[in-house]
């Protein structure tokens, strides 16, 4: 006969599969807010069209939130949680603190879903919406997004620290993380061209320019003649704050960043490296050479990346920045 107590951990772990499950098959689908919101997708493209006009680099800014997002235990906007006095938020992570930007246009997103539809929309699917539009009205590919995620309850800023990718990468480093996601070499270049739009600072080169690799010399991969440029952009007593452009459209969803590597202009290591090693060359040429492929490529990558999904319970918060306070006995009453 089992005790109340096996009874009790069988029911447990039963609620426990039975969640799981319910996570499992709640696909994400496009048109998720078709009856609920059916503005949604226009009013997120709205502001992102606003953004564009008032500065043309945060569609660039706010399109990186997918990566780091999506990387961190799932597409659940754990990133966007500002710290509490209980818990450290993923903005001060390694790779982010410094760097990751524009969340204002996030929040105004929500402010705008939220006036006309309260309580519907996740800013874990406002980051998936307002990725596709960056890139859509930067000149990049525009496609249907799968919607229907919940925002995380917490932030993960170790694991943000553990998992994010250093600019100073190498190819083969970043197949394997990729490859941790069930993202594939192409899926990492295609991906990689995101940096087709934005800038970089100079903290995130200083090592290439000077010491790459402990050699006290600059990375050999440079293109001399862009070196130079890097070099005026960065000297080694700058304020590693000033940025300089990834590639050479910077405000232009394209294949120019394509180019630019096959040329040794890259500007991140780990944008470099991607055609220095034989297992990614082979598609940084094919884009380089046919822009409509890496639009294909990038599209499929952006999917896979956004059907990631930590199966961790969640909400729909109200501001994208905290977690809803729990609810107090006087709200029943
Ligand atoms: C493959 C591994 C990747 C590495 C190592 C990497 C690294 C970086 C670094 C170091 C910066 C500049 C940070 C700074 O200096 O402040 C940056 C910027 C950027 N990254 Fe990545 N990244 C990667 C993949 C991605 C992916 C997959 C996306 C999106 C799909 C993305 C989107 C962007 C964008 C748009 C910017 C410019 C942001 C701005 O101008 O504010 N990156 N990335």
């Amino acid at each position: 006969m089992a005790t109340i107590n096996q009874l009790m951990t069988m029911f447990l772990s039963l609620i426990f599969l039975l969640h799981i499950a319910y996570v499992a098959s709640s696909d994400l689908r496009p048109g998720f807010y078709s009856k609920t919101c059916p503005q949604a997708e226009f009013i997120v493209r709205y502001v992102m069209k606003n953004a564009l006009i008032m500065e043309p680099r945060s569609l660039a800014s706010v399109m990186r939130f997918q990566f780091h997002d999506c990387f961190v235990n799932g597409c659940d906007a754990s990133m966007l949680l500002d710290d509490t006095p209980t818990m450290l938020g993923e903005k001060l992570a390694l790779s982010n603190i410094n760097s990751l930007r524009s969340f204002e246009v996030i929040d105004e997103v929500k402010e705008a879903l939220e006036n006309e539809c309260p309580g519907i929309v996740s800013c874990a699917d406002i980051i998936i919406m307002a990725s596709r539009d960056a890139v859509a009205l930067t000149g990049g590919p525009n496609w249907d997004v799968k919607l229907g995620r919940l925002d995380s309850l917490i932030a993960y800023q170790e694991d943000s620290n553990n998992i994010m990718p250093s600019p100073r990468a190498n190819a083969s480093a970043l197949i394997n993380l990729f490859q941790n996601y069930n993202l594939s070499v192409k899926d990492l270049v295609s991906l990689s061209g995101s940096h087709s739009i934005g800038k970089a600072r100079c903290f995130s080169i200083m090592f290439r320019l000077y010491n790459q690799s402990g050699t006290g010399k600059p990375d050999p991969a440079i293109d001399p003649y862009y070196r130079k440029e890097l070099n005026k952009l960065c000297p080694i007593d700058v304020d590693q704050n000033v940025t300089g452009n990834l590639d050479a459209t910077p405000l232009v969803f394209d294949n120019q960043y394509f180019k630019d590597l096959v040329a040794g202009r890259g500007f991140l290591n780990s944008d470099q490296t991607l055609f220095t090693f034989h297992q990614t060359r082979k598609f940084v040429e094919l884009y380089s050479r046919n822009q409509s492929q890496f639009f294909e490529a990038f599209v499929e990558g952006m999917l896979k990346m956004g059907d990631l999904q930590s199966g961790r319970p969640g909400e729909v918060r109200k501001n994208c920045r905290v977690v809803n306070a729990p609810p107090t006995s006087s709200s029943y009453s």
